[in-house]
């Protein structure tokens, strides 16, 4: 039921918009391939301890269906397009793994207590694409398994800085396959009113809580199945973003857009406290 309802809402969105979101979950072992991250590479072991897989549980097992962050030991932030039509008994999370398909004895599998979506998310136009996971039990943070720092509230990240995005989604736009590896790539951010005519023509307005990302020249981007997981400052490593939208992947004039993490501290820190 879950997974119709998320598939009704790409239906939408796309027919909308031309935008694409969650990948069709199909079972993990037909999901190695020859995939990755836009024109990036293999991540290391330990690189991205805060990455999280979220699998979906089918009847023929776990699916890899979007990325999500580590921000504390009970809590995973992902984007809301990939909290739409799920529910905790039929997902968890695996943290601490680059593999999607095989495991090295380093992961940790956690189930979800609860599905904290924005609730002002708005499916139509992506505003407010963020969304919280309550771990059941604590993930035990081990060098594989770390928390990302938040940025400051409000903060606002200058055009050109360079930023990393990692996940374990296509190649490209029309990829079916996932890679087996985490995948990273490093993006300039866009500034919002650049962005913003980079879109105008499709009729998406990109907000101020989102981030853009990219190359002129496109090449570099996150894609489908990347969705939810970490946007973050090259250096500074804080989580400066969930990958959200874009029209395909990596074209370009068509740069990644991201939620914007700054705007939500406040609603991040709520959701800490009351749940
Ligand atoms: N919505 C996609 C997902 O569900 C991610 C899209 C990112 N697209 C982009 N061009 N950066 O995985």
């Amino acid at each position: 039921m879950g997974f119709k309802l998320a598939v009704s809402l790409i239906l939408l969105v796309s027919a909308k918009a031309g935008l694409s979101l969650v990948v069709p979950p199909a079972p993990i072992r037909d999901q190695v391939g020859v995939g990755r991250i836009v024109g990036g590479e293999e991540a290391q072991d330990g690189e991205f301890p805060w990455q999280v897989s979220l699998r979906q549980i089918a009847g023929i097992g776990a699916t890899h269906f979007c990325g999500g962050s580590v921000i504390d030991k009970d809590w995973i932030v992902t984007a809301a397009h990939c909290c739409a039509g799920q529910t905790p008994a039929f997902m968890h999370v695996v943290a601490g793994g680059i593999k999607l398909n095989s495991g090295e004895g380093e992961e940790q599998k956690i189930d979800i207590e609860q599905i904290i979506g924005h609730p002002d998310y708005d499916s139509n136009d992506l505003t407010n694409d963020i969304c919280m996971l309550k771990l059941k039990s604590s993930l035990e943070f081990t060098e594989w398994v770390q928390p990302i720092a938040l940025p400051a509230a409000m903060e606002e990240t200058e055009a050109g800085t360079d930023c990393t995005v990692t996940g374990w989604g296509t190649l490209n736009e029309g990829g079916i396959s996932l890679p087996n590896v985490l995948h990273k790539v490093n993006v300039p951010v866009v500034s919002d009113e650049e962005c913003n005519k980079n879109y105008a023509s499709s009729g998406i307005s990109v907000t101020a809580s989102m981030i853009c990302a990219g190359l002129p020249d496109g090449g570099k981007d996150s894609c489908q199945g990347d969705s939810g997981g970490p946007f973050i400052h090259a250096t500074e490593k804080t989580l400066l973003g969930v990958v959200s939208w874009g029209i395909g992947c990596g074209r370009a004039g068509y740069p990644g857009v991201y939620t914007q993490t700054s705007y939500f501290i406040d609603w991040i820190t709520e959701t800490m406290a009351k749940y």
